[in-house]
């Protein structure tokens, strides 16, 4: 059977039963209840799979059709189960298994719709209804409803797939706004834009975790994502075409729920504000915020729809790929790297690196490696006897190792 959300639920069902919560009562994810839940929770470091039977859409009616599925990707033991590696594998070695998915690569493969579970319930046109979904309003101040999962688009001229995160406000029944920072989605919708087309476009919401972590890769351009996520699957990826655009853009046959469409071509809506990442609300945007029209919905009966709420702790399934990108660029800057922790909501900005050195210039050459990638703003470089995922480690390290004068 291929893998998929479901077949993961099963596992975690079977491995860590606890782990796994219905929440049988209705909830309003639009208005925060769902938030409340995952809050409260967390703030008493639980953090089990949540299962909302009966959550109301955004028409305030309980959906018969949909459910919705929250915190699959927080706890390293759900991440070792994604990744099929035993529970004794420690975090340095998790992050390296992302980096081997993502050197063996699977290409994907493509099958009919008949063989597709997501084809099960097709909405196209005007049947095309984003209210009919339980989208949440994450955070109190959030300028709407937000989709928060990764999206797929397509190099015009290679053909390349490209998967990537980016969080959409839903503004009507059939239209989004999009938030794309200037990497490969922009690239590939700048380009369509340049030349007066429509991009197409489609956002997955709902799949194995191991097809969300292959989504957070970042890479060269011109690596084929599908391809990575295979990888992170350890099977080929099965895509069957879209409504909209037939073989043109393929998407995942065993996802739970497909949306997809086109970015407009000169078009951008005002978004937010919202709840970032880093724990702080962020400003209305507007250049940066294409339009997203919706053509079609593409669904499995029962669809399980997911969502992240923006990052407080760990998050292995974007913080282990990310982990891995920064293991690989240090240590091709210093053979001697031994972990790179990117873990935790600080870790947007900092880096904690462990390594043998072997050179004075070694821990300086690793930092400036680090500060090259993403938001880093600050590196900390350790010998490899201080466990840069230990806090205590860290500040005592900090306390009697660092010679503030000399070491800044
Ligand atoms: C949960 C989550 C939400 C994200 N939201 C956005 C977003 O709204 N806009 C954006 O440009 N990047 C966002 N990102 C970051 C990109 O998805 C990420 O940098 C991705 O690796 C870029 O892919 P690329 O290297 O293929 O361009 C988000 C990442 C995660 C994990």
């Amino acid at each position: 059977m291929p893998k998929s959300l479901r077949s993961f639920l099963e596992e975690c069902r079977r491995e860590i039963p606890n782990e796994v919560v219905h929440i049988t009562k209705e909830v309003d994810p639009a208005h925060y209840d769902v938030t409340a839940i995952i809050k409260h929770l967390g703030a008493m470091k639980k953090f089990p799979i949540l299962v909302f039977d009966r959550p109301r859409n955004l028409h305030g009616q309980v959906s018969n059709e949909f459910k919705l599925v929250m915190n699959c990707e927080i706890s390293q033991r759900k991440a070792q189960i994604a990744l099929g590696v035993p529970r004794q594998t420690d975090r340095t070695r998790m992050a390296e298994v992302c980096l081997e998915r993502e050197e063996h690569r699977i290409p994907p493969i493509v099958v009919d719709k008949k063989s597709a579970p997501v084809k099960e319930v097709v909405k196209k046109g005007g049947d095309v209804d984003l209210y009919e979904l339980p989208i949440m309003r994450h955070h109190y101040m959030d300028g709407g409803p937000y989709v928060v999962l990764s999206t797929i688009t397509r190099d015009r001229k290679s053909g390349i797939y490209n998967c990537s995160y980016h969080r959409m406000e839903v503004k009507s029944k059939n239209k989004t706004a999009l938030y794309a920072s200037p990497r490969h989605l922009w690239k590939i919708f700048r380009d369509h834009e340049d030349n007066n087309r429509e991009c197409p476009v489609a956002t997955v919401l709902g799949h194995h975790p191991a097809y969300h972590m292959g989504a957070c890769y970042s890479g060269p351009f011109e690596v084929s994502e599908f391809d990575i996520i295979g990888g992170y699957l350890q099977e080929p990826l099965r895509l069957t075409p879209s409504e909209t655009f037939g073989e043109d853009l393929l998407i995942p046959a065993d996802a739970e729920i497909v949306i997809e469409g086109a970015l407009i071509p000169g078009k951008r809506i005002v978004e937010g504000p919202f709840g970032e990442a880093p724990g702080y609300l962020g400003p209305q945007r507007y250049t940066t915020c294409v339009h997203y029209e919706v053509r079609a919905v593409n669904y499995r009966k029962g669809g399980m729809y997911q969502s992240v709420i923006t990052p407080e702790g760990d998050k292995p399934w974007m913080d282990l790929p990310r982990e891995g990108a920064y293991l690989r660029r240090c240590r091709e800057a210093v053979p001697g790297v031994t972990s790179v922790c990117k873990m935790g909501r600080h870790a947007h900005y900092n880096v904690f690196i462990s390594m043998k050195k072997m050179s004075e210039g070694d821990p300086g050459r690793a930092a400036a490696a680090a500060l090259t990638f993403d938001h880093t703003k600050n590196v900390f470089v350790f010998d490899d006897d201080i466990d840069v995922y230990n806090p205590t480690d860290i500040l005592w390290a900090l306390a009697t190792r660092v010679q503030p004068h000399r070491q800044i």
